[in-house]
């Protein structure tokens, strides 16, 4: 069975997601959740479902021995980043090639880049009176959002939506799609 590493900054509901989903579904194992922030609610998470847990405030994160020792120690196959803010570092590129994937909340390259992330993309999306909206699942490279997109799915964008409505739809589809998209990978490496 492969070994997950899950990387998220904020609330984790995806990461409470994909956990719930990896439990049921033995393809992979989630073996480690990493955040940067030590108040993100991930951790809550993580420990709930009794995951290990690792915090690297940002200057660590660059710290390549430390991040690598602990992946290494837990394991570690491939990369699932669920709401991570900070950009993912060469060397951490070169040694997961292929093996790193970004959910975006929004159809890339539309929406995409530095500074767009959580709200910011909904309330952008919002004012810009578009139509739909969705999610990117995408391999990681050196750039914001840029990585070759692996998986799309869109959802309409009503008059009467407000940048909270637009979230919540599109996080249903987050939740729909991205464990999928996570066991048809890891099944493949
Ligand atoms: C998700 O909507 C994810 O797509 C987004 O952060 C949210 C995390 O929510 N990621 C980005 O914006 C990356 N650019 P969660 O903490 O509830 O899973």
């Amino acid at each position: 069975m492969k070994n997950i590493a899950l990387f998220a900054s904020g609330r984790g509901t995806n990461a409470d997601n994909i956990i719930q989903y990896f439990k049921k579904n033995k393809t992979a194992n989630i073996g480690l959740v990493i955040t940067n922030n030590k108040n993100a609610g991930v951790l809550e998470v993580a420990k709930y479902h009794e995951v290990p847990s690792a915090i690297f405030p940002k200057r660590e994160f660059f710290a390549r021995h430390k991040i690598l020792e602990t992946l290494s120690h837990y394991n570690i196959d491939f990369i699932v980043l669920a709401g991570f803010m900070i950009l993912i570092p060469k060397y951490l590129i070169d040694t997961f090639s292929g093996r790193i994937i970004n959910i975006h909340p929004a159809l890339l390259p539309a929406f995409g880049g530095k500074g767009m992330y959580g709200s910011h993309v909904h309330q952008a999306v919002y004012d810009s009176k578009v139509s739909q909206t969705g999610i990117t699942i995408h391999h990681v490279n050196e750039f914001y959002d840029e990585g070759a997109v692996i998986f799309q799915a869109s959802c309409s964008v009503e008059k009467t939506d407000t940048p909270e409505s637009i979230a919540h739809k599109v996080h249903q589809l987050e939740y729909a799609h991205y464990p999928k998209v996570i066991e048809n990978l890891v099944k493949s490496i």
